[in-house]
Parts: C-alpha cells; structure tokens; sequence
C-alpha cells in the first residue's frame, strides 16, 4: 500500500475463515500496528469478539445501535483507519459493498471511509465463480477496493479450488508494503 499503516480497522464477516481473524489482528500489532475490530453478527458466530478485544485491547464494535460504544464508532473508526482491511469477507458482505448498503456497523463504515480498503473474499469455489460474485467483485474493483485473494486450495466443504483466505502473513505484507 502507498501510505504507510499505522491503524487498521479489521472487519470481520461471517466465513468459517474467520478463525485466522485474531492470528491477523496479532501480526499487525506485532508490526507496531494499531488494531480496531469490527464483526457482523454472522462473524461472532465463528470469533468471539472477547478473543479479538483481548487481543487489539479495545472493544469490538458489533452493532451501529450499540449504547456501549462510543457515539457512531462506524463514522470515528472510518476516519481514524489508515486502512481498512475485511478479512474475511463473504459473498454476502462482498455484494453488500456492491450496493453501498449501510444496515451494518461495519457495512456503514466501509461507506463512510475515505481510507483505502482492502477486501480478503473467503468462500466455497461455487459461490466464488457465481456471476452475481464476479459482478460484485468488479463493481467494488472499479470504486478502487482492493481485492487480495482468493487462494486455490483446499476449501471448508473438502473440495479443492478457488475461494480460500489468502494467508494472514500474506495479508500483513500486502497491507505493510
Ligand atoms: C458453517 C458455515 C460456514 C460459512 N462459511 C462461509 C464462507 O466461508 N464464505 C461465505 O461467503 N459465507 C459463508 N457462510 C454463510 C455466511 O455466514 C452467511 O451468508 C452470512 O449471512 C454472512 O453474513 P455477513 O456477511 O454479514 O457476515 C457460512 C455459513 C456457515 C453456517
């Protein structure tokens, strides 16, 4: 990435890939990173978001309507990232940020970010290849959005292709490049 970065937002969506999101939010902060991390409700299915505080030291923002966060955490951390990284990202959430969409704290953020963003896709081969995906995909594309990733290789169902994480240190060395 051209600016360097020294806090990044990690958002995390509801891929069973969302079990590498703590080993992601743990190399940034080992590369002096500031961590902020935001889950969709789907994501806290597979992370807790206890694991990802412990981690990064500040609370997780789950909900735009949360009373325990602080006043519109979508609209501070979308100004405070350097760059925002979705790590996972599901097919949904991809054709969430296709429609500019802003039900979601982290959906409004991604919104309302003037930082660069960089869009890790995690998904079964099948829903990569889909023409609404790869429609999906090149809108975001042309806004600028980074797309890293998908990897070839073996998948959650068993199968063998396209459609999983990059590797969180590929990840780190993309965003710290
Ligand atoms: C066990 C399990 C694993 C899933 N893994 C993925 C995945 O890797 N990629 C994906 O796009 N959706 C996956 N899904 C479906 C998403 O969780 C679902 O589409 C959800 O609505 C996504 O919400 P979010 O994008 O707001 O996080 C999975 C669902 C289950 C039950």
């Amino acid at each position: 990435m051209a600016k360097s970065v020294r806090r990044a937002v990690l958002g995390v969506t509801g891929s069973i890939a969302a079990y590498k999101a703590p080993l992601i939010a743990r190399a940034l902060i080992k590369k002096g990173v500031e961590v902020r991390c935001v889950l969709t409700p789907a994501a806290a299915q597979f992370v807790t978001p206890t694991t990802l505080a412990t981690l990064t030291g500040h609370p997780v923002a789950q909900s735009i309507h949360d009373p325990a966060l602080w006043s519109m955490a979508h609209l501070s951390l979308s100004s405070w990232a350097d760059v925002v990284l979705i790590a996972p990202a599901t097919a949904d959430f991809v054709a969430r940020l296709a429609q500019g969409r802003a039900e979601g704290v982290l959906d409004a953020l991604v919104l309302s970010t003037k930082s660069p963003v960089v869009v890790c896709p995690a998904m079964d081969a099948e829903m990569w290849e889909h023409p609404a995906t790869k429609a999906n995909v090149a809108a975001i594309k042309r806004w600028g959005y980074k797309v890293l990733g998908p990897s070839k290789g073996e998948l959650a169902s068993g199968k063998v292709g396209w459609g999983r994480l990059v590797e969180p240190d590929e990840i780190v060395r993309f965003l710290l490049k």
